[in-house]
């Protein structure tokens, strides 16, 4: 698989309104593509303003599907269509309890957090400082204050707020973290890519009573995951 070509770095220049209707056109094309499914996801991808969880000289190409840098070491916001990527299989739903693996620009947490509602509760590590300082500062200013951001290595999970019905990583990992197993409840749902033989599969775990059960859902392409559980 290739690697992604990121943009020039530039000034900003678009305006609110360009980007409302970037955002409304990227969410056809998600649902046009087969990306996008439910409704719930849907409003939730509408609501949230991808680009002001983008350093301002990538903020113009919010709407690209490229991931973008950020600051810390190796972040990056996902493309756009990752998130209905990992939420879609994930069924993640209101008054899910969802952890995720991986906080970047905090934007995939907004989205959770819209998707799961006030019943809810959505949880977000981070082990890069400084990506975590960026992060919480877009989410403060978007007026995200009801998530739980935590600094760590999130192969460890998070256990004082599991178990969970969801959770998602979003750097690849050579297997699937023990203790985030641990930490999802019965008939809840973890998606991460995993690596095998070079290549990333993003895999989506299902634990039930009789066990653990996989399915690889297609090639992804995303940073390691560092710590414990890195590859
Ligand atoms: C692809 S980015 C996440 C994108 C993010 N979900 C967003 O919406 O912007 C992957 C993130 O995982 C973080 N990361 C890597 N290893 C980690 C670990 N063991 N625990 C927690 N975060 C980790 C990286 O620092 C990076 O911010």
């Amino acid at each position: 698989m290739r690697g992604w070509i990121i943009p020039p770095p530039k000034g900003p220049a678009k305006s609110r309104q360009e980007f409302e209707q970037k955002r409304t056109a990227k969410v056809g094309w998600l649902v046009r593509h087969g990306y996008l499914k439910s409704e719930r996801i849907k409003q939730a991808l509408l609501k949230v303003p991808r680009e002001d969880f983008i350093p301002r000289l990538y903020r113009d190409y919010a709407y690209l599907e490229v991931p973008l840098p950020l600051p810390g070491e190796h972040a990056t916001i996902s493309c756009p269509h990752s998130y209905p990527l990992f939420y879609e299989p994930l069924g993640l739903d209101q008054g899910h309890r969802f952890l995720e693996v991986g906080l970047g620009s905090g934007y995939g947490t907004a989205v959770a957090r819209e998707i799961v509602g006030p019943g809810g509760v959505v949880v977000s590590v981070e082990i890069d400082p400084v990506t975590l300082e960026f992060a919480r500062r877009n989410l403060q200013k978007a007026g995200y204050t009801d998530v739980v951001l935590a600094r760590g290595d999130g192969g460890l999970g998070y256990p004082e707020k599991s178990p969970y019905d969801s959770i998602a990583v979003t750097a690849a990992c050579i297997e699937i973290p023990p203790p985030l197993i641990e930490q999802l409840r019965l008939g809840g749902r973890l998606i991460a890519p995993v690596l095998e033989g070079g290549a990333q599969n993003l895999t989506l775990l299902e634990k039930d009573i009789t066990g653990i059960e996989r399915h690889i859902l297609c090639e992804v392409l995303y940073v390691s995951l560092r710590g414990i559980y890195g590859s």
